[in-house]
């Protein structure tokens, strides 16, 4: 059991100007959670992971397990166990000698290893490879051997790091439903990192965004989906993306050709001249030929069986903009075609600083 605050910790590379892989990082993990590290590559996840792992200097700041101050404090004593993408077996060695492994290094008895290698087969469904070499497995086995290495030590902190990205699309889904599920019968706590914004979303308890090194917002799926902080986690959540535009403000909102997109009077003050809407695709439909809505041109219709998402372009101002529409999957317009498009539900319009990409008070 542990709760891990990172307190303005920061790593830096060398360099001139040195690159502030991880910055000012506050961010406190309570005990048991789930928390998914997401970003874009280069955004400093692995790099948090191994700091608090003890596979890399803390240059600024701390972090504490629970109370306890581990900046200092070497690897092997920190009670973390990490699961890598490459998880690299031993090939000599059978599942059972790979996951008693840790153990043996440790001097355990040999009936405490037997015991927790069984439960931890158990539990990943691997009793019946125990005696196979890793060449003889699956890769979803393979990484099942991996989080099995992991569990036996019993550490009071799990870290993984992108530990789906080898298997194939169907296993990966499967298994970040059973890693998730593991989780919640450990209760310990877990900080995975990823990069895929759909595996943050359903496995987090919270989710941390990152870019460039520095923490953008970390809160629950949900939260950030429907009140994301900036227009960068706007944008990285969600898939298709949220249609994030630069408008014009005109008197009381904004307009996307015959469009308009009514705004509080506390939007209109707080963004000047000009603000960055954002509509996701579901918050977009497409209207009847009567009714009030931009004009869009269909370059790009994807059928999902229930839903189609229509791409096209709209007028904004001077500029065309593409946007994307979710529409019913069994009506969709056909490509070139001129459609109209509206807005759901004024209240999910999300309004951001067109400067600072800042969440601006409530649209609508
Ligand atoms: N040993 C190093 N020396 C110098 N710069 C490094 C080193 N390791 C990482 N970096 C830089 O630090 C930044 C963060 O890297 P990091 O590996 O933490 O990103 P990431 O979010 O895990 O990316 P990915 O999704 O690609 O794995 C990057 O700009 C990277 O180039
Ligand atoms: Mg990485």
């Amino acid at each position: 059991m542990a709760e891990v605050s990172y307190r303005n910790a920061s790593r830096l590379y060398p360099g001139s100007p040195p690159v502030r892989a991880v910055d000012r990082l506050d961010l406190t993990v309570a005990d048991g959670e789930f928390l998914v590290l997401v970003g874009p590559s280069g955004s400093g996840k692995s790099t948090a992971l191994r700091m608090l792992a003890g596979l890399e200097d803390v240059d600024e700041g701390a972090i504490h397990i629970d109370e306890r101050d581990i900046t200092d404090t070497p690897a092997k004593d920190r009670d973390i166990a990490m699961v890598f993408q490459s998880y690299a077996l031993y090939p000599h060695m059978t599942v059972a000698e790979n996951m008693s492994f840790a153990l043996k290094l440790k001097g355990e008895s040999k009936a405490s290893i037997a015991d927790r290698v069984r439960q931890a087969a158990e539990l990943l469904d691997l009793t019946a490879y125990l005696d196979r070499k890793p060449k003889a497995l699956s890769g979803g086995q393979r990484q099942r051997v991996a989080m099995g290495r992991a569990i036996v030590r019993e550490p009071s902190v799990f870290l993984m790091d992108e530990p789906l990205s080898n298997l194939d699309a169907k296993l990966r889904v499967e298994t970040r439903a059973n890693i998730a599920s593991l989780q919640d019968r450990l209760s310990t706590t877990t900080i995975y990192v990823t990069h895929d914004q759909i595996e943050a979303m359903t496995m987090g308890h919270r989710v941390a965004v990152l870019k460039d090194g520095t923490l953008q917002q970390c809160d629950t799926p949900r939260n950030l989906y429907e009140r994301p902080t900036n227009a960068f986690v706007a944008g990285f959540i969600g898939s298709p993306a949220m249609n994030l535009k630069t408008v014009t403000v005109v008197d009381d909102g904004a307009r996307l050709d015959g469009l308009s997109v009514p705004l509080s009077r506390d939007t209109l003050a707080a963004a000047g001249g000009t603000l960055t809407l954002g509509v996701r695709p579901e918050s977009l439909r497409l209207a009847g030929s009567g009714e009030d809505g931009a004009a869009m041109t269909v370059e790009l219709v994807e059928e999902l069986g229930a839903d189609a998402y229509v791409h096209g372009t709209v007028r904004v101002g001077e500029h065309s903009e593409r946007f994307v529409v979710r529409a019913d999957g069994r009506t969709p317009p056909k490509l070139g075609e001129t459609v109209t498009v509206a807005i759901t539900s004024p209240d999910e319009v999300h309004a951001f600083h067109s400067e600072t990409g800042l969440r601006l008070p409530a649209a609508g």
